[in-house]
């Protein structure tokens, strides 16, 4: 059976497919076992859009189920492609390469995803359309301004609630820009990159600290051609996408893998196997810091899915060493601070600097990150731009809220797993914008 997925309803702003339940956990005495984590959520965004953008029909296979990757699928449906889901996960995308993208009904909602949100506005900046881009309480704090800015100076029109969702994008024909975002972003670039490519001349985007490069790695499996020379990476607009002969597939997401690891590299005598992850080196900053920490790390790649580095990795919990993230790594472990911070926590501590952006993630991530640690009874301190965690006291469980945050509820996860008492972690279900089925994951791997 085939579901065709809706446009939303006009002017419609909701939450993700997510409700409330309390996710409650005793300690455990280790993590143990092998598993597969769902479809990595920047490649499932990437190829989505791009199969949208491009000439023909294009087959997508472990494409992540979550509720921001639902999002993106929904806007897109809303701007014309057709999009349907087997029962056995396959993702069928008519893109709208031929025809071009239609005027959507109503705004596009992009639930609690900035991915969608902001890759989305470089899609449709392009095009001549009126586009609004909302979503929950949670996307309408955080700030635009770094995507605002750019596509003005290629020729949007754009309007916003003071630099935040909900905006409307009234695009066309667009110039190109040479940019040099203010933070380290591969939302950022990936939207200047996407106008890009609608866009008279050659338009680059100067990095100020390399992250992610998932665009530019589809670029050419839609016969795309993108350029990176150093931090500088570029597009000559003009371009059309067209739909891979072959079918894609989706490495599991290294983020979600990065939970068994810290849970691993805090758990004494864990050993955890994740087969069929991505290992593309930019997302791995993690498996460097949990060697840091004394963790046993093994990456085997072997082979690469749509220009993605895949493969096994295996991690064993060891001795517990202070650690401390400097900036300049903070780009390749954004994600992935709180599971570190939870592995430290029962370990022996972290010290972060240079993560301000972490406050204008799903929640402000460092407050709500610390507030849960201490209340679980982790010695943690909230510092300006990150935090300082001391490990070596076992942490005492407790209740804990999620604050609407997908990666907190996997920390707090991990505390809960080392605690000495219960823990139970409220709003839990918002795991399921990027790790749907986690619970039943963690239960068979507690040991
Ligand atoms: C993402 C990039 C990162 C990351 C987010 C996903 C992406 O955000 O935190 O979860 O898919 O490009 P920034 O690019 O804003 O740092």
């Amino acid at each position: 059976m085939r579901h065709a997925l809706q446009p939303p309803g006009p002017f419609d702003v909701t939450t993700p497919a997510v409700s409330d339940g309390p996710l409650v956990l005793e300690a455990a005495r280790a993590i143990v076992g092998r598993c597969r984590v769902p479809g990595d959520k920047s490649i499932s965004h990437r190829y989505a859009i791009f199969a949208a953008m491009a000439e023909g029909r294009t087959t997508i296979r472990g494409l992540s189920t979550g509720a921001d990757v639902e999002a993106t699928l929904t806007c897109l449906a809303a701007l014309g492609a057709r999009i349907a889901r087997d029962d056995d996960g396959i993702v069928r995308v008519t893109g709208c390469g031929l025809t071009g993208f239609a005027q959507p009904a109503a705004m596009l909602d992009a639930g609690n995803s900035g991915t969608t949100l902001r890759l989305l506005s470089g899609v449709v900046a392009g095009w001549p359309l009126a586009v609004g881009l909302t979503g929950d309480a949670s996307l309408c704090r955080r700030p635009m301004r770094r995507i605002i800015d750019p596509l003005t100076a290629m020729g949007a029109a754009i309007t916003s609630a003071d630099g935040r969702p909900p905006l409307t994008i009234r695009g066309g024909t667009l110039r190109a820009i040479s940019w040099r975002p203010p933070v380290p972003s591969a939302q950022v670039k990936s939207a200047i990159l996407l106008a890009g490519l609608r866009a008279v001349g050659r338009t680059s985007v100067d990095e100020p600290l390399a992250t992610r490069d998932h665009t530019e790695r589809a670029f050419p499996l839609f016969g795309l051609r993108a350029e990176t020379d150093g931090l500088v990476v570029s597009v000559d607009g003009g371009q059309r996408a067209v739909a891979p002969t072959g079918d894609l597939d989706v490495p599991g997401d290294p983020s979600s893998a990065a939970v068994w690891a810290a849970a691993a590299a805090a758990l004494p005598g864990s050993s955890v196997t994740i087969d069929g992850v991505g290992l593309n080196p930019r997302r791995l900053g993690f498996l460097r810091v949990l060697e840091r920490m004394g963790a046993e790390v093994h990456a085997e790649v072997t082979g690469l899915t749509g220009g993605e580095p895949c493969g096994t990795l295996r991690v064993r919990g060891g001795d517990q060493r202070p650690v401390v993230i400097a900036p300049e790594e903070v780009p390749d472990v954004i994600d992935e601070l709180p599971v570190l911070a939870a592995a430290a926590a029962l370990g022996g501590g972290l010290e972060v600097s240079g993560a301000g952006e972490l406050r204008v993630k799903e929640s402000d991530r460092i407050s709500a990150l610390v507030t849960g640690l201490r209340a679980l009874g982790v010695e943690a301190d909230e510092r300006p731009d990150g935090f300082a965690i001391t490990g070596h006291r076992r942490p005492t469980g407790g209740r804990v809220d999620a604050a609407g945050d997908h990666r907190l509820v996997m920390a707090f996860a991990i505390v809960g797993l080392g605690a000495s008492g219960r823990t139970t972690i409220t709003g839990a279900n918002v795991v399921a914008v990027s790790y749907p089925g986690f619970a039943p994951a963690l239960a068979a791997l507690r040991a």
